[in-house]
């Protein structure tokens, strides 16, 4: 648990007129939490706004499927791997506020309170995320936090609520949707109790003018970018390219306290492919993104579940550097991603973009990872996706041969061995690459 934030808002002034000054690397909202991106259970993805439990007793939105994936969470080894909270997105309102206007559940789905709810995944050793609006109303229709933001907040507190999902429908003006975030995430805390906030400011404020996202990132624990991730393959590659053309203005922001979020991880439904499915996970890590699985883990096939599961790309996502990924480079529909990782590694993914036709084989020298560092003066490399191998040794003169898939991702961890002698002179990734290198 991170320390409870009590006492920020002199320092956060004081440190918000240092940023001005100084420039340079941001500070993240200074919480203490999602010092590594944050891992759980989000429900729209997979349910959405399902509130007619007569009609839907399993997949309506109600206390009895958040406690059902709680219970799984820890018996089905999520919570071993990382997986650890237990969110709740729209529609768990009751369409009107209480005689003390406070926003309340509704009284059928969730019959036992949320305090309640918040008590019996805490008991399991887990925390519970909740879904509220900066506007008027939800995307949904339920009632917005707007003109509420220090009783919404402190109803959350009472209730026990680790995390909240602060969506931007229904907001106004841009004044009033940027204020909405800030003085939330001030009401927050206040309460004095750790509460991840994540927000979608930037992709609401996108609609209008460019985010700062220095300012984001003082504010938020992690933020929304992009539209909404659904179950195809489409839905992914968007999310990919969007991230990739962004990424001068995204990638160096990412660190310890403030991530971009490109949404759900929906791997265990029903549109994507096994290939698919890998590449969402890789590039997931790749990206230093929050792992917000949205599946039904009471049906889930066991191939799904391992590679959710897998350790070693849980452990590239949960990097302690903090580095987010980026594109190096796409060249005939095949995508070159790495990552830094501590102790001067690299997650290297290679994605087949193409659509027709079998496999296809990447070939790069290893000179070009890592702006030509990774590999000097000699590295070992372990794929990692799809399936565990060991590649053995390799130096900076050496060839990589990469087959993959269509659509579908091999992902490799790059460990320098070695004192390096230095940058490779020639090596740029910034740069346009002379053809000899590739
Ligand atoms: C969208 C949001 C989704 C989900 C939905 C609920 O705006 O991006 O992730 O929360 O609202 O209505």
């Amino acid at each position: 648990m991170g320390r409870a934030a009590g006492s920020w808002r002199g320092a956060a002034l004081a440190c918000g007129l240092a940023l001005l000054v100084l420039g340079g690397r941001a500070a993240a909202l200074d919480n203490g939490l999602a010092r590594t991106p944050t891992m759980g259970w989000l429900h729209w993805e997979r349910f959405l706004c399902s509130t007619d439990c007569a009609r839907e007793p399993l997949s309506c939105i109600s206390e009895q499927l958040f406690m059902q994936m709680a219970d799984l969470m820890v018996s089905d080894g999520w919570k071993d791997v990382g997986y650890e909270y237990v969110c709740i997105d729209d529609c768990w309102m009751s369409t009107t506020r209480d005689d003390q206007d406070r926003l309340q559940p509704d009284p059928e789905r969730f019959p036992s309170g949320i305090r309640k709810l918040a008590d019996y995944v805490h008991s399991k050793g887990l925390k519970l995320g909740i879904y509220g609006d900066v506007g008027n109303k939800t995307c949904a229709g339920f009632p917005g936090s707007y003109g509420h933001y220090d009783l919404d907040a402190q109803t959350f507190a009472d209730w026990g609520v680790d995390l909240l999902k602060f969506d931007g429908c229904n907001f106004g003006t841009l004044n009033q949707l940027s204020e909405g975030y800030r003085n939330m995430s001030l009401a927050l805390n206040k309460t004095g109790r750790s509460i991840v906030y994540s927000c979608e400011w930037p992709f609401y404020m996108r609609l209008l003018q460019k985010p700062n996202y220095t300012e984001i990132k003082h504010y938020c624990n992690h933020w929304r970018n992009f539209v909404d991730v659904y179950d195809a393959w489409n839905s992914i590659k968007s999310i990919l390219d969007w991230t990739a053309v962004h990424q001068d203005s995204i990638v160096d922001i990412a660190g310890p306290g403030g991530w971009n979020d490109p949404d759900m991880l929906v791997i265990g439904n029903f549109g994507l492919s096994w290939d698919q499915q890998l590449t969402q996970m890789a590039l997931w890590a790749i990206m230093a993104a929050p792992l917000f699985m949205s599946n039904d883990l009471r049906h889930i096939s066991p191939q799904a579940k391992a590679l959710l599961q897998n350790k070693d790309v849980i452990a590239i996502n949960q990097d302690p550097l903090g580095k987010q990924g980026y594109r190096i480079t796409k060249e005939n529909n095949l995508e070159l991603w790495e990552r830094p990782l501590a102790g001067g590694a690299y997650a290297v993914a290679v994605l087949n973009r193409q659509e027709i036709g079998g496999p296809q084989t990447f070939s790069f020298s290893t000179s070009f990872l890592g702006n030509g560092l990774a590999c000097n003066p000699a590295c070992s490399i372990q794929q990692i996706l799809p399936t565990s191998e060991d590649w053995g040794l390799h130096n900076w003169v050496s060839f990589l041969n990469v087959e993959v898939n269509p659509t579908g991702t091999v992902l490799l961890k790059v460990v320098v061995i070695g004192e390096s002698p230095g940058e490779m002179p020639l090596m740029n990734i910034h740069k346009k690459k002379s053809p000899d290198i590739l």
